[in-house]
This record gives structure tokens, sequence and C-alpha cells, in this order.
């Protein structure tokens, strides 16, 4: 954990797959931060109200129960010891993903993330690369990605 974390997790995305995320981590005990673009997720996950079908409203008030706050301020990155990053990789009209939100992620993982914390990212979509910190990753940031970032996977950043 970084030295001065006051948050476990980010997650960024909160759709199909970062929800439930968010949901098993806070049921965990971990002090769980959601982050998402969309305004409208954002108050409604904090007014208690789902717009994933995986997950009933109920479900939502228990995680808000456990600590867990959605906002839309990068920022909170710099607070937390790990963040992953579930946010939508639609294929193209050519086959291939379209990575737009993976970098917009990044870019904001490379401007907030703090010595010791980690990040990672959930994804279908391969690559070779990490944005930053010490990376534990399912798949990893694509190419490209260490052009506006300070690191690579497996790296610290100091
Ligand atoms: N949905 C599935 O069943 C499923 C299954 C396996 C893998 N995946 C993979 O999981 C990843 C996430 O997909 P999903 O279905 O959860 O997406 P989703 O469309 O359900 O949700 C994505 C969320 O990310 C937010 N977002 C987009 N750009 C952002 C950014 N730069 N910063 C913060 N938030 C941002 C959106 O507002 C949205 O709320 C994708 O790579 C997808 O291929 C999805």
């Amino acid at each position: 954990m970084s030295r001065s974390s006051t948050v476990d997790l980010v997650v960024v995305g909160l759709g199909y797959v970062g929800l439930p995320l968010a949901r098993s981590a806070a049921a965990a005990g971990l002090r769980v931060v959601g982050l998402d673009r969309n305004r409208t997720v954002v108050d409604g996950l904090n007014a208690g109200r789902s717009h994933v079908d995986d997950i009933m409203d109920a479900e939502v008030a228990a995680m808000l129960g456990q600590g867990f706050e959605a906002v839309d301020r990068p920022e909170v990155i710099a607070e937390s010891a790990a963040v992953v990053i579930c946010v939508p990789t639609p294929l193209t009209e050519y086959g291939s993903p379209d990575l737009g939100a993976v970098h917009a992620a990044v870019g904001d993982i490379a401007a907030h993330l703090v010595p010791g914390s980690r990040a990672a990212i959930r994804s279908n979509s391969s690559g070779r690369t990490a944005p930053t910190g010490k990376a534990s990753t399912t798949t990893s940031i694509p190419p490209g990605s260490t052009t506006r970032a300070r690191g690579r996977a497996g790296e610290t950043v100091t």
C-alpha cells in the first residue's frame, strides 16, 4: 500500500465489469471509490440507483453502506493503493478494439498515481505496456501509452 493511501481501490469505469468488481471489493471490506466520467452514472450510484442489469438498487445501497462512493474526479487516484481500469473497448469497423477510453484512463492514472500504488486493467484487449506504477495486469496497456506515462509493466514509480 502506498504511504498515504486513504482508499484501497479505485475502479475506473463503473459499467458491467467495473461495478460488480467494486461491489465485491466493498463487500470484502475494502474502501472502494468508483471513478466514472459519466456524471449521470456517478450521481445515480451515489443516490442508490443501479444502471447495470446484474446489480440491484439494494446492492448499490449496501455498497454505499460499506463506504463506497462514486466520483468523476481523477485526483482520487492519488489517494488509492490500487487502481483497476474497467472502461469500454468496443470493436471498430475493422474488428480491432477502440482503445480511446483506455488511453484516457491511462492518462488520468499517469497524472495521479503515487509511488507504491498499483495499476491494472480488466479487459478483453491485449497489449504490451502498462501505464505507470508497479502494474499487475490481467491484460495490459497498449503500446503507445508509455509515451504519455511514466513507467512500464512491473516497474515502480519513484
Ligand atoms: N460487459 C461484459 O459482459 C464484458 C465481458 C468481458 C469483458 N468485458 C470487457 O470489460 C471492459 C469494460 O467493459 P464494460 O462492459 O464494463 O463497459 P461499460 O460500457 O458497461 O462501462 C464502462 C464505463 O466506463 C465509463 N468510462 C468510459 N471512459 C472512461 C474514462 N476515461 N474514465 C472513467 N470512466 C470511463 C463509462 O462512462 C461507463 O460507465 C471492456 O474491455 C470489455 O471488453 C466486458
